[in-house]
């Protein structure tokens, strides 16, 4: 059931600083723009790797779930691990077969990358928040 690596979460208190980071130390050269997505209370930015992505997220309003992390991290951190799946609602049954939490509503939100994403609560992974993604079609060609 599990897929490809998508991405890695990372919350940061500045996306600017951070991709300065992966930019000038790591030596990455493929960044996107810096965009929002207000339902889920986060900025959000894509640092390009050969093989995967980092997701640069930082608190978007008052009422961003980040707002907790950073304030027990306040210089940023490993957030979440995402991982690709076929059919979203397929892969949310399964796991709640299986006695896992998903978080929020439990019904898949869209995410970062148009495609419906759900959390898998991390005491249910290991202390490792999952996030699920729908596979994009694109990436089938
Ligand atoms: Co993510």
């Amino acid at each position: 059931m599990i897929g490809k690596l998508n991405h890695v979460g990372v919350a940061t208190p500045s996306i600017e600083r951070s991709v300065a980071l992966y930019r000038d130390m790591l030596g990455a050269t493929s960044i996107g723009e810096k965009f929002s997505l207000p339902e889920q209370g986060v900025w959000v930015c894509f640092v390009d790797l050969p093989n995967s992505q980092i997701e640069l997220i930082e608190p978007y309003g008052d009422a961003s779930p980040l707002k907790g992390f950073l304030e027990k991290t306040p210089s940023g951190g490993q957030h979440h691990i995402c991982f690709e799946v076929e059919d979203i609602i397929a892969a949310r049954d399964d796991l709640r077969t299986k006695g896992a939490t998903i978080l929020g509503t439990g019904e898949p939100r869209i995410g970062a990358h148009g495609v419906p994403v759900i959390f898998v609560h991390p005491k249910n992974m290991g202390g490792v928040l999952v996030e699920l993604m729908q596979t994009p079609r694109e990436a089938h060609a």
